[in-house]
């Protein structure tokens, strides 16, 4: 009875955050919630389908009669009891974005149930990627969870303030390799039959699973990189000083709890940059620039570690806690290997980001904003920017006020107190009263900074020496005095090249133009940051030149963050939207969901 108390009481304090209501989910923790979740799918790559059994443990209160899942196009084929008997349930009505939720009758007794299911075409969060999708040639599939699309293959209590423990049976093709964001204990086999699990408890949003042609690289002692054997040298040399990371990232804020640090290296269809799942973060494979210069990606992905898997945005109104810690975390780490100078760069570059997102949704928009109100939109829509560099922005105004000593002990407190809980805008301002004793002039530009829309006069505005040498070829170029070969780029890191181009007109005249073109190729780069930033540059000019390069890009890389912004840019141009609308009904096919509904909303926003 003792360990029973003791057990319903953790859930309680685990899943407190719930105070706030999660605006997507239907999940009704206060009567049932989910405590372990056991998966048994098997994966049929030819029809496209993952089916099998879910169970479920739950902890209910005495006299609750149901549990409420959130599930969106799957085909639930039965529920049952832990003795085999059938279960009662029945659906609420189907909501825009979040689906249909689904509702399980309870006996007084039950503590288990199961699910049997299968996911459908609509599973959004599964991208099924064809043979000539990969480097391997072989069929390829990986989820993505965040933000709501764990629903759409697994019915679940899919919040982020709902925590649980999980494992896995994945049966697949033999000569594949499937993998988890968890333990992953078996492998690659001649049987295709795959465990995996996760002992700590997560939100949903971040049970991923990837399988294909997958190899294993060790580069450290808890760190090492699974992608197709093509790219596995390439992918383990690109991250090597990983490992260094994860000791950096552990003496800044408190042992790292999650056991293996690895990296999935995924065909460049992949939506995101990454995505933190745990003990394996999903990667890019455009972050693989053969100089180790894209990595700062690798050092966000593993902050989440403890700012996001740890303690965690108890909805996704609060997403700026999970991003705007990581990106100050990150520099952070970035900072400890590279030194102040690397940082300065990357900080630079985030302010110019911050600055063109505030253009781009203007400085009265809600959605400038920290804490967001998505109730009854798609939380996709409100993740921008903002909550990654006007929250980082935050926490560095912070660590100035108090001293870098003080913040540092105070945020090594604060992965401890909600380590495993869930964490609202309204805790974490009174935790931060009480820990750093702020006064009250501080405190209200924190409010501002939070509740307020655009960007406070109080943010302080980064520098970075290294940069200002780079503005200065800039102009030398531009005004004639230095021609592209004479410029003193020797030594110049990736950064430095990003800025240089951002910094570029897009007004270049024809000599300038085949100058710089036939200097330093940017269309071909392999460092895809370079080869984005200087096609935007041709695309806002107008140059149609642009277009056949523009299309090779568009055609390989998934990622939203260069798609969606490209495909804009196309459209903005009166000489270049026809185009840019052929072009993406030629890729869509081969884009995730995610990327594919961003690119469609924006053409639809252009009919309005
Ligand atoms: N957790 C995010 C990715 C994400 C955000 C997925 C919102 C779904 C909804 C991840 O940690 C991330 O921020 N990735 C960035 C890279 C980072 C260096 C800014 C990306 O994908 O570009
Ligand atoms: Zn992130």
């Amino acid at each position: 009875m003792k360990c029973f108390l003791s057990h319903f009481l953790t859930i309680l304090m685990l899943n407190t955050s719930l105070a706030q209501p999660d605006p997507h989910s239907a999940a009704k923790p206060a009567e049932a919630v989910v405590t372990h979740l056991s998966l048994k799918l098997a994966v049929d790559f030819e029809k496209k389908v993952l089916s099998g059994m879910a169970t479920y443990r739950i902890d209910k209160s005495e006299k609750s009669r149901e549990i409420w899942l959130d599930t969106r196009n799957l085909k639930i084929e039965e529920v049952t009891y832990a003795d085999g008997s059938k279960a009662n349930y029945s659906w609420a009505e189907e909501k825009p974005f979040v689906g249909k939720a689904l509702r399980v009758e309870l006996k007084e007794s039950t503590r288990e149930f199961n699910i049997r299911y299968s996911t459908t075409s609509g599973s959004e969060a599964i991208q099924w990627l064809d043979a000539e999708q990969t480097q391997s040639k072989k069929p390829f599939l990986f989820t993505q969870g965040q933000a709501i699309l764990s629903r759409t293959w697994i019915p679940i209590q899919d919040s982020p303030g709902i925590r649980f423990t999980w494992d896995a049976e994945i049966q697949t093709n033999p000569g594949y390799l499937a993998v988890m964001s968890g333990r992953n204990v078996t492998n690659k086999n001649e049987s295709g039959l795959y465990k995996a699990q996760m002992e700590l408890p997560v939100p949903a949003y971040l049970i991923a699973l990837a399988i294909g042609d997958l190899e294993f690289s060790p580069i450290g002692e808890r760190c090492g990189v699974y992608a197709e054997p093509q790219m596995l040298k390439s992918a383990a040399d690109e991250f090597a000083d990983v490992e260094k990371m994860l000791i950096a990232a552990e003496s800044l804020y408190g042992p790292y709890l999650w056991g293996r640090y690895d990296v999935l290296v995924l065909p460049p269809s992949f939506p995101f940059g990454g995505m933190e799942n745990p003990r394996l973060t999903f990667a890019t494979p455009t972050i693989i620039a053969g100089d180790r210069s894209l990595t700062a990606l690798i050092a966000h992905e593993l902050a989440h570690s403890w700012s996001g898997n740890l303690v965690t945005n108890s909805n996704w109104n609060d997403f700026w806690l999970n991003e705007g810690f990581t990106v100050y975390f990150e520099r952070r780490i970035m900072e400890a290997l590279y030194g102040a100078d690397y940082a300065g760069m990357l900080e630079v570059l985030g302010y110019g980001d911050l600055m063109s997102t505030l253009q781009d949704i203007g400085m009265d928009s809600p959605d400038t904003r920290l804490k967001l109100s998505l109730e009854g939109r798609d939380p996709d829509d409100g993740m921008s920017d903002i909550a990654y560099e006007k929250g980082c922005f935050l926490l560095r105004y912070l660590e100035q006020q108090v001293g870098r000593a003080a913040f540092d002990a105070f945020l090594k407190t604060y992965f401890k107190e909600f380590g495993f809980k869930g964490i609202t805008t309204e805790r974490f301002l009174d935790f931060l009263k009480r820990k750093l004793k702020l006064n009250e002039v501080q405190m209200e530009v924190v409010n501002r900074w939070i509740f307020s829309p655009g960007l406070p006069a109080e943010c302080i505005v980064p520098s970075s020496s290294r940069f200002e040498a780079v503005k200065l070829a800039v102009q030398q170029f531009e005004g004639g005095e230095k021609k592209a070969s004479e410029l003193p780029t020797s030594g110049w890191s990736s950064h430095e090249w990003l800025y240089f181009i951002r910094n570029l007109s897009s007004q270049q005249n024809e000599a300038r133009l085949s100058a710089l073109n036939n200097q330093f190729g940017w269309y071909t780069s392999g460092n895809s940051e370079l080869r984005f930033a200087w096609l935007m540059n041709r695309i806002q000019a107008g140059d149609i030149r642009a277009l056949p390069h523009a299309e090779k890009f568009l055609g390989e890389v998934g990622r939203r963050k260069f798609i969606l912004p490209m495909y804009t840019a196309l459209f903005a141009q009166p000489s270049m939207q026809e185009e840019g609308l052929k072009m993406f009904k030629k890729y869509k096919s081969g884009y995730h969901a995610v990327t594919r509904n961003s690119v469609e909303e924006r053409i639809e926003s252009l009919k309005k």
